[in-house]
């Protein structure tokens, strides 16, 4: 889909455009978010993890969590095609890991490497967990949600295990100065 140039709106009444467009990407900006990887899936040959900052918890009966993938990534191609991703949390100290997901991946199926970091296909959904994840989860999509370029993709948690020491902090969007969104 092309990208629309210039602000979106609606605009408040009386608002220059371009002004209001700016602030409004910094007062969305300003939206406290957590920082993960997700991995996603052909169920085949085709493995993917990029970063991704939307996330969180919709309910907690069913247990459902939604994500927002942009619908010109391949990561949104491959869920689309299984159904099915992982959302894995990050150690705080291994924020560089950060901009190695966020471009394509090499994928070594043989090393079990996606970008050289090791994944493990998680046992659930085989959707890739990266090893050196603090958690996981895996989710099934239960719900796709299509709005303008993206799509919120609404899974059950069908797995959940921790990796590292529960009390390992976890990367956030505050510990990177990318910005996503706005
Ligand atoms: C800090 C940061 C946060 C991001 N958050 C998201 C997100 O929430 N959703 C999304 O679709 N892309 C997000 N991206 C962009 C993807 O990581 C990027 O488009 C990636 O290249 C897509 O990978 P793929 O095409 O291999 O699936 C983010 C990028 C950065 C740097």
């Amino acid at each position: 889909m092309p990208v629309k140039e210039g602000p979106v709106p609606p605009f408040p009444s009386g608002a220059d455009p371009d002004e209001y467009d700016r602030l409004r990407r910094r007062v969305l900006w300003k939206m406290p978010s957590g920082l993960y990887v997700v991995g996603s899936t052909d169920r085949a040959e085709r493995r993917n993890a990029m970063t991704l900052s939307w996330a969180t918890q919709v309910s907690f009966e069913p247990k459902w969590i939604g994500i927002g993938v942009e619908r010109d990534a391949f990561t949104h191609e491959l869920i689309a095609a299984s159904g099915a991703f992982s959302l894995c949390m990050i150690d705080r100290e291994d924020r560089a890991i950060v901009r190695k997901f966020t471009k394509p991946v090499d994928v070594d199926l043989a090393a079990r490497t996606l970008n050289g970091f090791a994944y493990i296909d998680g046992p659930a959904t085989g959707a890739p967990v990266l090893a050196q994840s603090v958690a996981y989860v895996e989710c099934e999509v239960r719900q796709p949600v299509t709005i303008g370029n993206h799509t919120l993709f609404l899974g059950e948690v069908v797995n959940a295990a921790f990796l590292q020491d529960e009390e390992t902090e976890v990367l956030r969007m505050e510990d990177t100065r990318m910005s996503y969104g706005g």
